[in-house]
């Protein structure tokens, strides 16, 4: 693996839509490599780390190189066209291939377990690998031609997710949001960002940005701050526990987050401490919405208790950037995530519809119309 130095990239997809200038590539897929934005080094340094071979892509799923459910999906799809590929220049014919190609994507799959869209897309991959009764060489260009479909699709999704969003806000908005989901969360534009950005761009500028620190990682400080700034976005950091301060005060008009699962029922998982917000957002009647696209929806998931949480390393609550910040032998937890009940929801923003509750029947009906897990 390499890293290279940073470079001034120009988004292949701007031609496409020049209204929605994408400054930021979260992830690249190159026929003999994935290329990520190292979210690590973010915001000091801008790099880029190369990935040849799908183990690379795993561990930079694993260290969070690349983050955020749906770019999470994007990169496994590369991955396993780079096992694709891999397979096809060892030799070793049809079984051979299959047999790499499973086990790449049992490696992926274990790398963060909340983030459904890892799921699905792998199984977008595994249908049509399994589906081609081609020799290797030809299944493998078809591989990456999906991987790259998933790619653009992505960044066309969240372009939808902004459009249906952005009128659920007024001119001059105060919007907060937590953890990033934005170009760097997807492959392009954002989800919960995407909504900001088309806010951005309906309103001449007019919209500002509450953006929670989101303790122990610090997506919101580092990342979604970064991006704000990029774009020319207004915005304050705040820490998470200065959110209730700001939402009682009346300065906040709307809370807009991610999701890295939707169970059937609506309830959302999302990073940790938007449990806490949408509590505060009921108490004092403030909107609270979800944006996400339908690879983010799991019906086989009922209802929010059956959403498999990741505990992480409590090494990143107990420390900060290596240096410890509690007592030495302090005990701390560390879920990623928590979950919103689907009532504390006002709104669930996708690719193809704005969803109010009941959400049971609205994420079904929605689900016919797009690609959900199942
Ligand atoms: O642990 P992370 O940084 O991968 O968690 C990311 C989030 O929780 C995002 O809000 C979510 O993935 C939505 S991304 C569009």
């Amino acid at each position: 693996m390499r890293r290279s130095p940073a470079s001034a990239r120009t988004h292949p997809l701007n031609a496409d839509s020049p209204q929605h200038k994408l400054r930021i590539e979260t992830v690249e897929i190159r026929a003999d490599a994935v290329v990520l934005i190292d979210q690590l080094a973010l915001p000091a340094d801008e790099r880029y780390v190369t990935c040849a071979t799908w183990r690379d892509v795993a561990e930079r799923i694993r260290d969070m190189t690349v983050r955020g459910a749906p770019a999470i999906g994007v990169a496994a799809a590369g991955a396993l066209a780079l096992a694709a590929r891999e397979a096809v220049f060892s030799g070793g014919g049809r079984a051979a291939f299959d047999a790499a190609l499973s086990e790449a994507a049992a490696g992926l799959a274990q790398t963060r377990p909340t983030a459904v869209n890892l799921t699905w897309a792998i199984a977008e991959m595994r249908a049509l690998w399994q589906r081609c009764d081609a020799a290797p060489d030809e299944c493998w260009l078809t591989l990456l031609a999906r991987a790259r479909e998933i790619h653009d699709d992505d960044i066309r999704r969240c372009y939808a997710i902004g459009a249906f969003g952005a009128p659920l806000f007024a001119a001059g908005a105060a919007i907060l949001t937590h953890c990033n989901a934005g170009a760097l969360a997807t492959a392009g534009y954002g989800t919960a960002l995407g909504v900001i950005r088309s806010c951005h761009e309906r309103y001449g500028g007019a919209v500002s940005v509450f953006v929670d620190e989101t303790r122990p990682w610090l997506q919101g400080a580092r990342l979604t701050a970064w991006e704000l700034g990029v774009e020319g976005i207004e915005y304050s950091v705040i820490s998470d526990n200065m959110a209730g301060h700001f939402i009682s005060r009346g300065e906040v008009d709307g809370i807009v987050v991610g999701a890295d699962r939707i169970a059937a029922n609506g309830d959302t998982a999302n990073k940790i401490g938007t449990y806490t917000l949408s509590v505060l957002a009921k108490e004092h009647g403030v909107p609270f919405y979800v944006a996400a696209p339908l690879s983010t929806v799991d019906l086989a998931v009922a209802g929010g208790a059956d959403i498999p949480i990741e505990e992480r390393d409590p090494a990143e609550v107990t420390h900060f950037r290596g240096s410890r910040v509690t007592p030495a032998g302090a005990h701390a937890r560390h879920p990623a995530f928590d979950v919103t009940p689907q009532a504390n929801i006002s709104a669930i923003i996708t690719e193809v519809d704005v969803l109010r509750a009941p959400y049971d029947q609205a994420l079904r009906l929605a689900c016919l119309k797009g690609e959900c897990t199942t």
